[in-house]
């Protein structure tokens, strides 16, 4: 491929580079794909204001999230399976992203754990927490997150039960793949993806397997999510697992203005606007049309960050324009870690960069935490007006 110049490209280096069974996985949402799709077309609809003859010097995007200084307000997001999409795949992004000065959340998920990622970063990052029935495991878990220096959990509330992505099943994802016929035949074809496999020993969910009971078959998404997650889930439990923790907590997943102002109750530091990336209710309202009403429901009270559907840098600061204190990106930078490893990940980050800075500058501004709505046109139907039940 010629010169790597937006995330579409390194969307198609991934999807030359790696398995099926895991491209699938993170490019996909779940039933009909319907939220997943808005999620990335509805920030088509907002319009930017081009403003001229505005001093452009020294511009920046540096800022602060949940206090913390960073390069720009990005978080990469908690993505399951990471390493299944390269060797050591946590480890790479966690590093990629000190280097460039934006925090990193490790999944529950993730193939690397805790420790892995704690030993081979020496950075302080982000742990994501799904809540699982055995207690203990919970408690070990903070507890490893806390060993490990994590600044931050993130909480995540939206996945008591998965949704259903018809193509995991199709494919029988598992971490390790299942050797059928098919994923031979398939992963005969990625040949770098398959040594680089062969060299790590970290292939399966790191976190769980040999921590957590009840799980009949640790390799499998689908069923132990099934049988192991909490499915009575509720705010007590939330207030609990808060106070388990004793710092820093962002809960992700909040859709809905009530929800938002329940969160902003308990005290957490930031919430994330996120329908997961549309891999769970199908249906919902994209995140970015939800995002203004939380913003103005909370948005004085606690951080509001957005997730789902960004993969431009004009996204990101759309989305700060219309209040979000920063934003989490998973699938942008997914893409570049398949494609290309550590150096995919950077890459990512150094494209969604450029665009947020140059589009900042062409709307005229210089620093990014002066940005406001303003900068938008946005259609007054943008929102919806929605029967009130
Ligand atoms: C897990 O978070 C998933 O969406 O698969």
């Amino acid at each position: 491929m010629s010169a790597i110049t937006c995330i579409d490209d390194l969307k198609r280096l991934y999807k030359r580079r790696v398995p099926k069974m895991f491209y699938d996985y993170a490019e996909t949402g779940s039933w009909t794909e319907q939220t997943f799709r808005e999620n990335t077309s509805d920030f088509d609809k907002i319009y930017f204001r081009q403003r001229v003859a505005v001093d452009m010097t020294n511009r920046t995007t540096a800022g602060q999230m949940i206090g913390q200084d960073v390069a720009m307000p990005v978080a990469l997001a908690p993505v399951g399976l990471t390493g299944m999409q390269h060797a050591d795949g946590e480890i790479l992004a966690a590093r990629a992203a000190k280097k460039f000065g934006v925090p990193f959340t490790l999944s529950t998920l993730s193939i690397c754990s805790i420790e892995d990622v704690a030993k081979a970063t020496k950075a302080p990052f982000w742990f994501q927490v799904y809540t699982l029935k055995d207690d203990d495991f919970m408690e070990r878990l903070m507890g490893r997150a806390r060993d490990a220096g994590c600044s931050a959990v993130v909480i995540t509330l939206d996945l008591q039960v998965q949704g259903q992505r018809h193509k995991d099943l199709k494919n029988g994802l598992s971490a390790p793949p299942k050797l059928t016929p098919a994923s031979i035949a398939n992963m005969a074809t990625k040949v770098g993806w398959g040594l680089k496999m062969l060299q790590t020993r970290r292939r399966t969910f790191g976190n769980v397997v040999g921590h957590a009971k009840g799980v009949t078959d640790p390799s499998s998404l689908s069923s132990w999510t099934a049988e192991a997650f909490d499915h009575a889930l509720d705010w007590n439990r939330v207030a609990e697992l808060m106070k388990m923790w004793g710092g820093k907590v962002i809960l992700k997943g909040i859709m809905d203005t009530e929800d938002a102002r329940r969160a902003a109750d308990l005290g957490a530091d930031a919430i994330v606007v996120s329908n997961h990336g549309g891999r769970q209710l199908d249906g919902a309202l994209s995140s970015i049309r939800a995002l203004p009403a939380i913003v103005d429901a909370v948005g004085d009270r606690i951080e509001v960050m957005f997730d789902s559907g960004i993969r431009t840098g004009q996204d990101i600061l759309k989305a700060r324009a219309l209040g979000a204190s920063g934003v989490m990106i998973g699938r942008s930078w997914v893409y570049g870690l398949g494609a290309m490893g550590q150096a995919g990940v950077t890459k990512s980050l150094e494209i969604l960069h450029k665009e947020l800075d140059t589009t900042m500058a062409l709307c005229g501004h210089r620093d990014l935490r002066e940005v406001g709505r303003d900068i938008l046109l946005v259609p007054e139907d943008f929102e919806g007006r929605w029967q009130r039940n």
